[in-house]
C-alpha cells in the first residue's frame, strides 16, 4: 500500500494500560523529534502495539526505513483520554484515510457496549483502502466510499453519513476521524441534526503530556490542551481555522528538515 505502514511494536507496559481513543508518543532515536501516533490495537498478552502511520514528512519517512528486529528509542503511552464509551443505542463511526485504524477500536467498544455500530470509512482510492473486513467485523453495517470511485461507492464520507441522519432515524452519537477538513465537515454535516459528534483532534504535538502548551486548540471558546484534555472533542465546539493555522506552523521547517534529509540519505524508489 502506497506510504501507508502498519508496525507491531513490541511495548508490553503500553499495552497492558492501552484503550481506544488513546496515542503514544515516539522518538525513533536520541536525535529524532517526538511524534504522536494513534494505538491502533493492542494484544496485552503478546505485550505489542500496533500502529498505522502514513509517510508524510521527516519522521513518518525514516519510521518507515525500520525492519523487523529493529528498535524505536522511546515509545510513551499510553496517553491521551481514552474515547469515552458507553451505550448510547446507535453510533455511527466515521473514519478517513488511515484513521481506520483510529476508528477501529473505538467501533469495537462501542459495539461490545451494547451500541449498534453504523461505520463509514472513506479514502481517496482503492488503493489507500485496508482494514475494511477488520472494521466490518466490528460494525453492524459498514458503508465504504472511494473519492475516486475506484472502490465500493463513490464520493465523501459525509454523503452517506447525512443520508444516514436524513432517514429520521435515531442516531445518538457520531465519531468522526480523519484529516482536519474531513472532522469539520462531518460535524457541519451533524450540527443541523443535532447529533453530538465526537472528532479526535491532531494538532502539532512535542510532549504529549500537557507541559509544552504546542497542542493548544480551543474548544467551545476555551483553550485545551488536546494531548491531555483531549484528543476527542465536541465537533461542535472545535475553532476549526485556529486549529488549520497552528497545524502550519512549522512548514518551512518541516520542508526544510525534509529536503536536508533527503540530501543526505536520497530518495527511495
Ligand atoms: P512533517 O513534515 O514534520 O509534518 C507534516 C505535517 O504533520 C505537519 O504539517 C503537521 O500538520 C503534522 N505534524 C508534524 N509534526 C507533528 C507533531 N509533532 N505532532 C502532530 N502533528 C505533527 N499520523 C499517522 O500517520 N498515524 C497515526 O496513527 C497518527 N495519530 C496521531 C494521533 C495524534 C493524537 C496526533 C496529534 C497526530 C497523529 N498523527 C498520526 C499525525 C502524525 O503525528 C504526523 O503525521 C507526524 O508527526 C508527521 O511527522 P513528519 O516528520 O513525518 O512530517
Ligand atoms: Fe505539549 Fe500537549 S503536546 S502540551
Ligand atoms: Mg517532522
Amino acid at each position: 500500500m502506497p506510504d501507508i505502514h502498519l508496525f507491531k511494536v513490541a511495548a508490553p507496559n503500553v499495552a497492558k494500560k492501552a484503550q481506544a481513543g488513546q496515542f503514544v508518543v515516539i522518538r525513533i532515536d536520541e536525535r529524532g523529534e517526538r511524534i504522536p501516533l494513534t494505538i491502533a490495537d493492542w494484544d496485552r498478552e503478546e505485550g505489542s502495539i500496533t500502529i498505522v502511520f502514513m509517510e508524510v514528512g521527516t519522521t513518518t519517512r525514516r519510521l518507515a526505513l525500520l525492519e523487523t528486529g529493529d528498535f524505536i528509542a522511546d515509545f510513551i503511552g499510553p496517553l491521551g483520554l481514552p474515547t469515552h464509551i458507553e451505550k448510547f443505542g446507535t453510533v455511527i463511526c466515521v473514519a478517513g484515510g488511515f484513521a481506520v485504524a483510529t476508528i477501529m477500536p473505538i467501533a469495537r467498544a462501542m459495539r461490545i457496549e451494547g451500541n449498534r455500530v453504523i461505520s463509514i470509512m472513506g479514502a481517496r482510492n482503492k488503493s489507500l483502502i485496508f482494514w475494511e473486513d477488520k472494521l466490518r467485523g466490528v460494525s453492524d453495517q459498514l458503508i465504504v466510499t472511494t473519492d475516486d470511485g475506484s472502490h465500493a461507492r463513490q464520493g465523501l464520507v459525509t454523503e452517506p453519513l447525512k443520508e444516514l441522519l436524513e432517514t429520521g432515524e435515531k442516531i445518538d452519537r457520531v465519531i468522526a476521524i480523519g484529516p482536519s477538513i474531513m472532522m469539520k465537515f462531518c460535524a457541519k454535516t451533524t450540527q443541523p441534526f443535532g447529533v453530538k459528534t465526537i472528532v479526535s483532534l491532531n494538532p502539532i504535538m512535542v510532549d504529549g503530556t500537557g507541559m509544552c502548551g504546542c497542542c493548544r486548540v480551543s474548544v467551545g471558546g476555551v483553550t485545551k490542551f488536546a494531548c491531555v484534555d483531549g484528543p476527542d472533542f465536541d465537533g461542535h465546539q472545535v475553532d476549526w481555522d485556529l486549529l488549520f493555522a497552528r497545524q502550519r506552523i512549522y512548514l518551512d521547517e518541516e520542508k526544510r528538515s525534509f529536503e536536508q534529509w533527503q540530501s543526505q540519505y536520497g530518495t527511495r524508489s
